[in-house]
């Protein structure tokens, strides 16, 4: 394709270091659409003859008939997914083939493409995040009054309800969805037409193709055009954000299901045995999903680093943005619909859920309040009266609300008998009703919420 210049062909390591066509045969849908939009504005514009445009579109049409159907054949002498599909058009139509490259480089093409794929690729990851999301609203809605301990430093806090927990995963996911909406927008313009770096000298309607492409205008700077990938980053930055919170309920899902906590059964479909232990069932896809994670991140670092310093404009290591996008879209994809087989089979365990609660003394926070509401002690003596009783519940070895009036009159002889309506875990939550505290009104308001938000009814 560009050999005039050249008395020699590559070496063979050239052209296995040059070659992008491995990966990027993952473009050709983008590609095709890219060159019939290209072509069809050449013909409109008199840059090429109708018939050789039309001959140019019914040959691009053939090809991806050809590719649908037997894949994209990797041939390394054509070095990228452009080439390939440029040459098979020459194959089937002759000469006219090369007037489709008129008014464009390849890099405009690639960018082009690249954006195209991007959109598809944010597309999908969103249908698949809101999938997990109606999950994640259909699992909280069971369990809206379910008590289990709240945990900060992975120490029994204050108790929360388990629907008040999962709904946690259900804002973090709406931000994600939001990160990549914004991606979206921004990336929905079109490149096609700045051609090498400068633009080009033929009259082209770059708003034709743009519209074409279902962009929404063209971009306003070739140099800039053909050597942004921000599209790409912004993708793998949104990607490796969901990643994390993806791979938080994996570990929440691992502690839980392990003996100690038992908090719940992870499905038989979502684990696996193992070769030499006959009683083990372990959290594979949940493990899977939190190491996925590191390597999106991986990804994410990889296309920095590639892109940290490269003059304007278009330089050969920008071939690599594909690999890591491509990886992380696919790991992404793998996390998203694993964890919502994981949300939607888990079972959990109520009983664990509300002993582990009552286990730590978690409605400690609740007595020191009651102090301070009903016998009007200021706050910090109230902590420290709290405290002491959390010492002698422990030494009886009884939940708080278990130790007997007396005892605690010993303590501090403003105590009543009142308190017990305070410091069991059901009062505990029902009492934390600001507006998204844990108490089951608020959970039951925020799940109607986010069904309506989510089109669930
Ligand atoms: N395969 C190349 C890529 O992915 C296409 C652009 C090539 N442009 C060039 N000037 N060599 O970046």
């Amino acid at each position: 394709m560009w050999g005039g210049r050249f008395a020699e062909g590559p070496a063979a390591i050239m052209r296995e270091i040059n070659a992008s066509i491995p990966f990027d045969q993952r473009l050709w849908r983008q590609d095709i659409a890219g060159s019939k939009a290209h072509v069809s504005m050449l013909a409109a514009n008199g840059i090429v003859t109708a018939e050789d445009g039309a001959a140019i579109a019914r040959g691009l049409d053939r090809i991806a008939g050809e590719y649908e159907a037997d894949g994209v054949p990797v041939d390394l002498a054509l070095e990228d997914i452009h080439m390939a599909t440029e040459s098979r058009l020459a194959e089937l139509i002759g000469p006219a083939a090369g007037r489709l490259h008129t008014a464009r480089s390849r890099n405009d093409q690639v960018a082009t493409d690249f954006r195209l794929w991007v959109r598809d690729a944010i597309d999908a990851v969103d249908a698949g995040l809101k999938a997990l999301q109606v999950a994640l609203v259909t699992r909280a809605g069971e369990h809206v009054a379910t008590v289990m301990p709240g945990f900060t430093h992975l120490q029994v806090a204050q108790p929360v309800t388990l629907g008040h927990h999962l709904l946690a995963y259900h804002e973090m996911i709406a931000r994600d969805r939001s990160r990549f909406r914004d991606a979206r927008a921004r990336l929905n313009q079109c490149p096609l037409g700045s051609a090498a770096l400068a633009g080009t000298g033929f009259p082209i309607d770059r708003e034709a193709t743009a519209r074409a492409l279902g962009f929404d205008g063209p971009t306003r700077n070739s140099l800039d055009s053909v050597s942004d990938r921000d599209f790409a980053l912004d993708y793998l930055m949104a990607a490796t954000q969901a990643s994390l919170h993806l791979s938080r309920l994996a570990e929440e899902f691992i502690i839980w299901a392990s003996q100690p906590y038992g908090f719940v059964s992870l499905p038989d479909a979502y684990s696996t045995g193992s070769s030499i232990m006959p009683q083990k069932r372990n959290p594979d896809a949940a493990e899977l999903v939190r190491g996925h994670s590191g390597r999106i991140a991986g990804c994410m670092t990889a296309l920095v680093m590639t892109m940290k310093g490269l003059p304007l404009a278009y330089s050969k290591d920008m071939q690599d943005d594909k690999p890591p996008v491509f990886e992380a879209h696919d790991l992404l994809a793998l996390s998203i619909a694993a964890m919502t087989g994981m949300v939607e089979t888990v079972t959990f365990v109520p009983a664990k859920l509300r002993a582990a609660a009552e286990a730590g003394f978690s409605t400690a926070t609740d007595l020191a309040d009651w102090l301070v509401r009903v016998a009007d002690i200021p706050f910090r003596e109230a902590h420290h009266i709290t405290g002491a009783a959390v010492r002698l519940a422990e030494r009886l070895g009884v939940a708080l609300d278990k130790v007997p009036l007396e005892k605690l009159k010993e303590i501090d002889e403003r105590i009543d008998g009142r308190v017990f309506g305070a410091l069991s875990v059901d009062a505990s939550v029902a009492s934390r009703s600001s507006f998204g505290g844990t108490a089951p009104d608020q959970v039951r308001a925020r799940v109607a919420e986010a069904r309506a938000y989510l089109g669930m009814d």
